[in-house]
């Protein structure tokens, strides 16, 4: 059991210091700014997306740089099991170790149901679902290996409740707060973790790209998107940032948070308190 009393000790500045973390989709928007907050808290680092060699190498070497960690990168294509697989394996050769899994990978597309293109479902399902499935099931022998784990699904306010044209993302996203609980049930007594974060717009390339199909969907501006869309679902009228995000996963791979597990935790300006 584990109720002696502990002395009360503050959270140190490099809490994560000796742990490693990949965050899948993190040569961009929120996975970069989860990769940037993890390395500030002492966690080695394995970067993962698409993107322009030349850049992401300046983006790992900055990290490293910035941070004092070791920052590596894997091309794995997340609808590509066999990808997945071997940067599960090469984290775990290279590192001996894997502390932290953060499934962020994730695209959209906007189309009515009865328009939606069928390869479009199967590759946000892939991305967004089916690659968190993979990199779970791969983590989780070493995760048991350390008695230490944590992993962290960035879900989305679509992971609870439903909007209009997005029906892939919608279906993968309640995927994976699914995904999440019984992740958390699987493993609850051997110190390991898994949550799901669930935002609701974030400014990042991804809702960037939403923009002008929305305005294309409802025959509006941009501006209106934003204001009368994409916000009008968010109280608090703001988007939530990427710092705000780094900071929660960061404090979810902490101690303090050894016993939050299978939670959809909303981060959406009170949005699905409607
Ligand atoms: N931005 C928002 O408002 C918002 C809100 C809720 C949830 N989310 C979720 O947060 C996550 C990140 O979104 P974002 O807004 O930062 O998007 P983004 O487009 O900025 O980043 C997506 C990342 O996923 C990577 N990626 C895409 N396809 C991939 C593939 N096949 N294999 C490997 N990597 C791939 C990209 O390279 C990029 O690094 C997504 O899961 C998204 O659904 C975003």
């Amino acid at each position: 059991m584990n109720i002696s009393l502990k002395p009360q000790t503050s959270q140190p500045a490099r809490a994560l210091a000796g742990k490693v973390a990949l965050v899948t989709g993190s040569t961009s928007g929120i996975g970069l700014g989860i990769a940037r907050a993890l390395a500030a808290a002492g966690a080695d680092i394995v970067l993962n997306g698409l993107g322009v060699a030349s850049e992401i190498d300046q983006t790992r070497e900055q990290l490293a740089a910035e941070f004092g960690i070791k920052a590596s990168y894997s091309p794995a294509d997340m609808t590509r099991p066999k990808s997945i697989a071997e940067m599960i394996a090469a984290t775990i050769a290279q590192s001996g170790r894997l502390d932290i899994l953060v499934n962020n990978a994730g695209i959209q597309h906007v189309a009515p149901l009865d328009q939606f293109p069928v390869e479009k479902w199967d590759q946000i399902l892939a991305i967004n679902l089916t690659s968190a499935f993979h990199t779970t099931r791969l983590a989780l022998p070493a995760m048991r290996r350390n008695g230490f784990g944590r992993i962290i699904n960035i879900a989305s306010a679509h992971g609870l409740v439903g909007s209009p044209f997005k029906a892939a993302y919608v279906a993968a996203k309640h995927g994976i707060v699914g995904l999440t609980k019984v992740t958390a049930l699987e493993t609850a007594e051997e110190g390991i973790t898994c949550n799901a974060v669930c935002p609701g717009y974030v400014y990042t390339p991804l809702v960037e790209a939403q923009i002008d199909g929305q305005a294309k969907a409802h025959g509006v501006s941009r501006d209106q998107v934003i204001r009368d869309v994409l916000l009008v679902q968010q109280p608090n009228k703001r988007f939530a940032t990427v710092e705000e995000l780094g900071a929660l996963t960061v404090f979810l791979a902490t101690e303090a948070a050894a016993s939050i597990t299978g939670i959809a935790l909303p981060v959406d300006g009170g949005w699905t308190a409607h």
